[in-house]
């Protein structure tokens, strides 16, 4: 019997035909697809990828295409990227995604343990060799302490190079696998390191975050699985349509930015009139995220509307540039950050100086404490 398109499997779920259409609208616009890419980039026979919208494109290609099985490793992580996929508000899209996709091993997710699981995920491997898509969550710990992170008697490095030999695609999620993460701050004591460091014989699809976006996640997830192939891709490979701006580019507080608006302190006046949060140490400016277009829960809101500063969540290193309440460097436009990052320079890195000038501020102000 031939294998059920992903569409057949969705209508076998009682999903009608209104709804699926509905679902592939959303789709298309979580995918960030605003134009049908090239035939060739699809990978599409041409009547499939042609198409008057991006949501009938993605309809066809739903309707055309079998499940894609997934391989899902662990290693250094908190699992938190996939509690947010799971916990997603978002329930019509990642269902519509996750039904995609047979998940063949995760270990998280598994109702199997030990020698059963680690046989299931040996002979899935065998099995769909050359086509599954292999999901990393987690950083890998290499050199000498190698050793670290065993999972079934076996070192993450050695399941990691296996399970990738035999990948059609593979995604690195949340910041830990993209770029090493918590894992990798100093001191390093596991010489951690992000996926795409290790594995370079492929393309490595970097989806960061602490944890990731889950419709970044699906959306970056659907493009491989409706085209074969993920969107273009940044220099950190990133997917554009997603990390193409920064958070700052999108914030709901730049207007405070523009105006030399800030909060000097978590509760002062300035906080309470939702100020700009970049004294108290935001890295919007340099941080590459959907967040303040996507949001988390639905919409309803990220950090920054939730009144904390960008910790720069997705990007190489953020653990050890600057972490929690501590400045970054400075943008040019702002000449009382430049002034003390200057003065910070004498003994301090350039991002201690932009600390120094909150300092400075909350003196003269007498916020200090
Ligand atoms: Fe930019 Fe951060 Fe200020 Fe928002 S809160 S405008 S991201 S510096
Ligand atoms: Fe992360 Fe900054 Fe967004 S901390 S979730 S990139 S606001």
């Amino acid at each position: 019997m031939a294998e059920k398109t992903m569409y057949e499997h969705l209508r076998d779920e009682g999903l009608s035909r209104r709804d699926f259409l509905k679902a592939c609208g959303l789709l298309a616009a979580a995918m960030g697809l605003s134009s049908a890419p090239p035939v060739a980039a699809s990978g599409l026979p041409a009547h499939l990828s042609r198409g008057p919208s991006p949501a009938r494109m993605v309809a066809r290609a739903m309707q055309a295409r079998p499940r894609v099985p997934v391989i899902w490793l662990e290693f250094q992580d908190c699992a938190g990227c996939t509690e947010a996929l799971t916990r997603s508000h978002s329930p019509t899209l990642v269902d519509l995604v996750l039904t995609k996709i047979t998940i063949e091993y995760h270990e998280t997710l598994a109702a199997a343990a030990g020698y059963q699981l680690e046989e299931n995920k040996q002979k899935a491997m065998a099995q769909y060799h050359g086509q599954y898509v292999l999901v990393v969550e987690g950083s890998i710990p290499t050199g000498a302490y190698e050793a670290f992170c065993t999972v079934g008697g076996r070192t993450a490095l050695e399941q990691l190079k296996e399970a990738a030999a035999g990948a059609a695609a593979v995604i690195a999620t949340g910041n830990c696998a993209a770029f090493g993460g918590l894992p990798k701050a100093s001191p390093d004591p596991t010489s951690a390191k992000g996926v795409w460091e290790i594995i370079t014989d492929k393309p490595v699809v970097n989806i960061s975050g602490c944890p990731a976006i889950p419709e970044v996640f699906t959306g970056t997830l659907a493009n491989v699985l409706i085209f074969g192939a993920p969107p273009e891709l940044d220099s950190l490979n990133r997917p554009k349509p997603f990390y193409a701006q920064t958070v700052h580019d999108r914030c709901l507080r730049r207007a405070f930015y523009e105006a030399g608006k800030y909060a000097n302190s978590f509760d002062d006046e300035g906080a309470r009139k939702g100020y700009c949060l970049y004294k108290l140490g935001c890295k919007g400016p340099t941080t590459y995220n959907a967040c303040a277009s996507l949001k988390w829960d639905g919409g309803l809101s990220f950090p920054i509307q939730s009144g904390h500063p960008c910790l720069g969540c997705s990007q190489p290193g953020f653990w050890d540039g600057g972490g929690f309440y501590q400045g970054q460097s400075a943008p040019l436009d702002r000449p009382e950050v430049v002034m003390a990052a200057a003065a910070g320079a004498v003994g301090l890195a350039a991002g201690a100086g932009v600390a120094v000038a909150n300092r400075s501020q909350k003196k003269s102000a007498g916020t200090e404490e």
